[in-house]
């Protein structure tokens, strides 16, 4: 289950304890403490927070400028504040909203009005997070259907089975479930940049050229280029993974030769799965290799073309990829 990060701002130690106490009923509720503006902004650049409690009479400079500041900021902007002040007079409270707070607390309050106060900021928090997934999930859905309709040597069960098994292969790394999440819904595009291929060079039945393959070689800048101006976290994770499905563990791979933790945890991972979907299916200049022989090369290419932990885990627990395999083929 995902855990809410609540940053709680008071120059008292004390009060800061209060809340924490109150608050951490919650066992989903994580908390981080600063006790001026400065420590402030650096908890906002290190952690992504979900809610801020904040104080407003503080010295050098007040809660209601600290708010102001995080306002203009585009990283901190989104964060919610909700202000806890002694000042209890409507100029003060006022000034809050006006400083950018979505709620307002005076002291002293009832320990049920905090919680709930909270538990309202963080239930709107999950339900933007939700609607946001959902939007940019439909737009990759669109964006892959043009990408079929275009047939771009890519078949939906390509796309399918890869998306499967990534997501698979990132469940067993212990990757956070964000990131999972995003795997699973971004993977659909890794190839979406053969879609300025000419169609003559996606569906050849011969081997292709040199030329042709460096042709071919473009689609994952393309992709990438595609996305990478987006602030959404799954088309950023969309356009990471076209860039980086290519590159290889030891600086072989392209298109920019990364080597090691270089490159993405993401691309690490749909390398495996893409290549894993390529060797075990049939192929206009290939026949479908046994899942034995193709769990052999990825294990030859341990180190070399994929993550060794990532090949590890792979071989592990080869019988849950040979499960998906056997259902979607
Ligand atoms: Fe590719
Ligand atoms: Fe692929």
């Amino acid at each position: 289950m995902r855990e809410f990060k609540i940053l709680i701002v008071d120059d008292n130690l004390d009060n800061i304890r209060v809340i924490a106490n109150i608050l951490k009923a919650n066992p989903k509720y994580n908390f981080l403490y600063a006790t001026n503006a400065q420590e402030t902004f650096e908890r906002t650049k290190e952690y992504r927070i979900d809610l801020m409690l904040l104080d407003i009479m503080m010295s050098p400079v007040d809660g209601y400028n600290i708010a102001r500041t995080l306002k203009k900021d585009p990283n901190t902007k989104e964060i919610p504040i909700i202000f806890i002040s002694a000042k209890s007079d409507n100029e003060s409270i006022l000034e809050g909203f006006l400083s950018g707070g979505v709620d307002y607390i005076s002291k002293p309050f009832n320990p049920f009005e905090l919680e709930a106060r909270v538990d309202n900021q963080i239930r709107i928090r999950i339900a933007q997070e939700e609607k946001m997934m959902s939007v940019q999930s439909e737009i990759i859905d669109i964006i892959a259907t043009l990408g079929e309709e275009q047939s771009i040597g890519t078949s939906s069960k390509h796309i399918q089975r890869v998306t499967r098994y990534a997501t698979l292969l990132a469940r067993l790394a212990k990757l956070p479930q964000k990131q999972i999440d995003e795997i699973e819904l971004a993977t659909p595009l890794h190839d979406i940049g053969k879609i300025v291929i000419d169609q003559e060079i996606l569906n050849k039945q011969d081997k292709l050229s040199l030329e042709e393959f460096n042709k071919i070689k473009t689609h994952p800048a393309v992709g990438y280029e595609i996305f990478k101006d987006s602030p959404r976290d799954l088309l950023q994770a969309a356009s990471i993974i076209a860039h980086e499905h290519h590159e290889a563990f030891d600086g072989s791979g392209y298109p920019r030769g990364l080597k090691g933790n270089a490159i993405h945890i993401y691309g690490r991972i749909v390398a495996i799965a893409d290549v894993f979907d390529v060797l075990t299916t049939k192929r206009a200049y290939k026949e479908a290799w046994s899942l034995e022989k193709a769990k052999e090369y990825i294990e030859l290419e341990r180190g070399s073309k994929f993550d060794p932990d990532l090949v590890e885990i792979f071989v592990d627990h080869f019988d849950q990829f040979e499960k998906i395999y056997k259902k979607y083929n």
